[in-house]
């Protein structure tokens, strides 16, 4: 498709770019093709029936679907949030309903505080990949993006302190097995994240859409909860930092479309104001069937879906293991849905992917859609969310040996 020539584009939108991934999804559609690109959740592990169960439940009650179907206020249905500060006090957080706004999902968090927080040429730091989603709203904001590389426990702490001396607006990042690299931050690391942002005064956008889907190891107290621990003590300087994005697209459903920011008031009240100047609210009757489905079936949800995908991880890491030419690293996640693969320089993951789409049937995203910055093209995000185990199995074999054809052949060069 040629370039769109409407008359007067804002700066903002004339750059926008379709996403690599999103345009991929349309190709790799086709049923021949194992694809490891959508990092979507299963459809097929979807309450259902809870689901069901809930949008009747709220049509048989007249009083219920009158509100479900009316105007509502813009910072969330009381009983979602009220069952939402359940959810932050099990992970350590105390949240007043004043702290929680929700949201059309995660996605619309982040865009609300781009809009709050950016202006045009600020500064904003932003994990070394970064979620693409994250990449592209703030990006209409116009900031100065300064990426921070990670290891294998999250961001170097000497580059972020240098980022933090360029008095940015917020330091961005997933801390539970990020999209796409599928690293966790460690504990250790968040302390120290959490020092700098004190010392240079620096918010933290805490994303943690996946915290839920972890398959082995403790849960990491999230900068959230690290954060109130340091206000309760001794040295606690009294400013609240972190701002904790959540969802229930990964757990439940996307589709219901809900998300959440819980942070200082002063913010959220703002935030609220973005919301009703923006969509109003989000729709009444998802958020009552959001709020019904997740006091009956969170829980299990987060069991059943832990133990689909812990199977697929194992499989994919397996297979990983035993065919990869050695020369690629990838990552082992603890959780989420994500592996990232690096490859000797002379692999640009983009045209891997042109020749693995052509001749192995094979689909995931180059890397280079998942920097700000400082793109490295030698990098993939596989996701092991979708498909059967034996499926997958069979996918990482034949990429392993398309790669293998490819560093032989190039040696030979
Ligand atoms: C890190 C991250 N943040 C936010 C989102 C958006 O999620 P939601 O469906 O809640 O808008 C995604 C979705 O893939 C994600 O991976």
């Amino acid at each position: 498709m040629s370039e769109s020539v409407f008359p007067g584009l804002s700066q903002s939108v004339a750059t926008l770019r379709a996403s690599e991934i999103r345009e991929l999804l349309k190709l790799i559609a086709r049923p021949e093709i194992i694809s490891f690109a959508g990092g979507i959740p299963d459809p097929a592990l979807f309450p259902l029936d809870s689901i069901g169960k809930a949008y009747q439940s709220v049509l048989q009650n007249p009083a219920m679907a009158g509100e479900a179907f009316q105007y509502s206020i813009s910072e969330g249905y009381p009983p979602l949030r009220e069952w939402i500060i359940g959810y932050l006090k099990n992970h350590g957080i105390e949240a007043g309903i004043e702290q929680v706004l929700i949201t059309s999902g995660a996605q619309q968090a982040l865009d609300f505080l781009g809009r709050a927080l950016i202006n045009p040429g600020d500064a904003v730091v932003m994990s070394s990949p970064s979620y693409l989603g994250a990449i592209q709203v703030f990006g209409t904001y116009q900031p100065k993006f300064i990426s921070v590389p990670m290891d294998d426990e999250g961001v170097l702490l000497n580059d972020l302190e240098t980022a933090f001396k360029q008095k940015p607006k917020f330091f961005y990042l997933t801390p539970d097995f990020c999209n796409p690299a599928g690293i966790t931050t460690s504990l250790a690391r968040r302390q120290a994240i959490l020092e700098l942002a004190h010392r240079y005064n620096v918010a933290i956008l805490e994303d943690s859409p996946y915290e839920e889907l972890r398959y082995e190891n403790a849960r990491i107290p999230s900068f959230a909860a690290l954060e109130q621990q340091y206000l309760a003590g001794p040295e606690g300087d009294g400013k609240r930092l972190v701002v904790y994005i959540g969802s229930l697209s990964k757990v439940l459903t996307p589709a219901l479309r809900i998300g959440w920011v819980c942070a200082d008031p002063s913010l959220i009240n703002k935030l609220v104001l973005v919301k009703q100047a923006s969509d109003l609210h989000c729709s009444t009757i998802n958020q009552m069937v959001a709020c019904d489905i997740a006091k009956a079936s969170h829980a299990s949800q987060v069991e059943k879906l832990r133990k689909a995908y812990k199977e697929r991880r194992d499989v994919m890491l397996e297979a990983l293991e035993r065919c990869l030419p050695k020369e690629v690293r990838f990552t082992r996640p603890d959780g989420g849905m994500f592996i990232w693969l690096e490859f000797p320089d002379s692999i640009d993951g983009a045209e891997l992917l042109a020749e693995a789409v052509k001749d192995i049937q094979v689909a995931f995203v180059p890397g280079s859609a998942f920097y700000a910055n400082d793109v490295k093209r030698n990098t993939a995000r596989l996701s092991f969310s979708l498909g059967e185990p034996a499926r997958i199995r069979e996918g990482i074999e034949r990429l392993a040996a398309l790669l293998q054809n490819k560093l032989r052949a190039n040696r030979a060069a």
